[in-house]
């Protein structure tokens, strides 16, 4: 039988003598090969003079890019662990608005992962997203995305899926060709979450408000004019807002953006929002508390 300090000294060794990288090389990369964009004109897209030749290089015809979010109070699965992250709202998407707003949607549907899609599309039936994220070794993007994408009334994998399915397919630079003949099946999938991931950390609503003063409160509401400035005031822009309640509760924001370079690596060019708001421009909105129940701690 060892002594406590004879397995201590073990443990310590044990951390201290071998280095992750056997287990960090062993996650399979998912990049794209965006190799012969080096030859492609750089533009913005919806700004670019001449044909876009490329259409892994800048996405086309989707150029007018929303990274959208929500604020919501409650999940309806909160029973089962499904809450919403304290001091944050949470991620819905990123979508490919064409550059005049209209959007393409469900592109692909070899590429068709939503359990519950709208009629015409093929409803899918196989092993969530979730097994996908796994199957790469990634278990901190699954871990980020339970804590920061969440859906309401159904488990958070089918809102992945679906927001994959319906806009990744038509987003030019998530195309399958753009990863090579190496292309590993659901790699785009991967890339795609990582990339909502890094293009939601650009637009950090909670922050962007609280530092304007404006903070969840059921006491005190707000009015459209001072949340558009917060957030204008930050990201040089208006995005869209939306609000329930017959406009008087703040439900959800729209990041519009033009894009330089790839979706996924690119810089994203803060625009207007092109749709009028759903709050009201005159009544209070309320910018509600949720339920304690509902929220839980996720920035450790
Ligand atoms: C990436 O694509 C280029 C052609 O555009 C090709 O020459 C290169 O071998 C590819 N790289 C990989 C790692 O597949
Ligand atoms: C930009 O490129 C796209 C895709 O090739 C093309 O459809 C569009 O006409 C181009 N825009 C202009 C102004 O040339
Ligand atoms: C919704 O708001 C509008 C404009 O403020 C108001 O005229 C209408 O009565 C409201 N409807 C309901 C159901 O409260
Ligand atoms: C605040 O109000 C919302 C909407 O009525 C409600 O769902 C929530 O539980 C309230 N939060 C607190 C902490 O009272």
């Amino acid at each position: 039988m060892q002594s406590a300090s004879a397995v201590l000294a073990l443990l310590v060794s044990a951390v201290l003598a071998v280095p992750d990288t056997t287990s960090f090389s062993s996650v399979p990369n998912t990049y794209p090969n965006f190799t012969a964009c080096l030859s492609e004109p750089s533009v913005y897209s919806c700004e670019n003079t001449t044909k876009i030749a490329n259409t892994c290089c800048s996405p086309t015809p989707g150029g007018l890019v929303l990274q959208t979010q929500f604020w919501s109070t409650w999940t309806g699965l909160e029973k089962q662990g499904q809450k919403l992250p304290k001091g944050s709202w949470t991620i819905h998407g990123l979508w490919p608005d064409n550059c005049d707003g209209s959007f393409e949607q469900y592109c692909d549907f070899t590429r068709q992962y939503d359990p519950a899609p709208p009629a015409g599309v093929p409803a899918y039936t196989g092993p969530g997203v979730d097994t996908f994220i796994k199957e790469f070794g990634r278990l901190d993007l699954l871990e980020y995305m339970d804590n920061y994408w969440i859906n309401q009334g159904a488990p958070n994998k089918n809102f992945w899926a679906h927001e994959f399915s319906k806009h990744a397919t038509c987003t030019s630079t998530f195309d399958v060709a753009c990863y090579g003949s190496s292309y590993k099946k659901n790699q785009d999938v991967i890339n795609f979450f990582d990339a909502v991931i890094r293009a939601f950390h650009q637009y950090p609503t909670y922050d962007l408000l609280a530092s304007a003063g404006i903070v969840p409160s059921n006491k005190t509401s707000y009015s459209l004019q001072q949340i558009e400035n917060a957030l204008k005031t930050q990201t040089s822009a208006v995005p869209y807002l939306g609000c329930i309640n017959n406009g008087t509760a703040l439900s959800e924001v729209w990041y519009f953006s033009h894009v330089y370079g790839t979706e996924q690596y690119g810089t994203y060019k803060t625009l207007d929002s092109t749709t009028p708001s759903t709050c009201s421009s005159t009544s209070p909105i309320w910018y509600h508390e949720r339920t304690a129940t509902s929220e839980h701690e996720v920035r450790k």
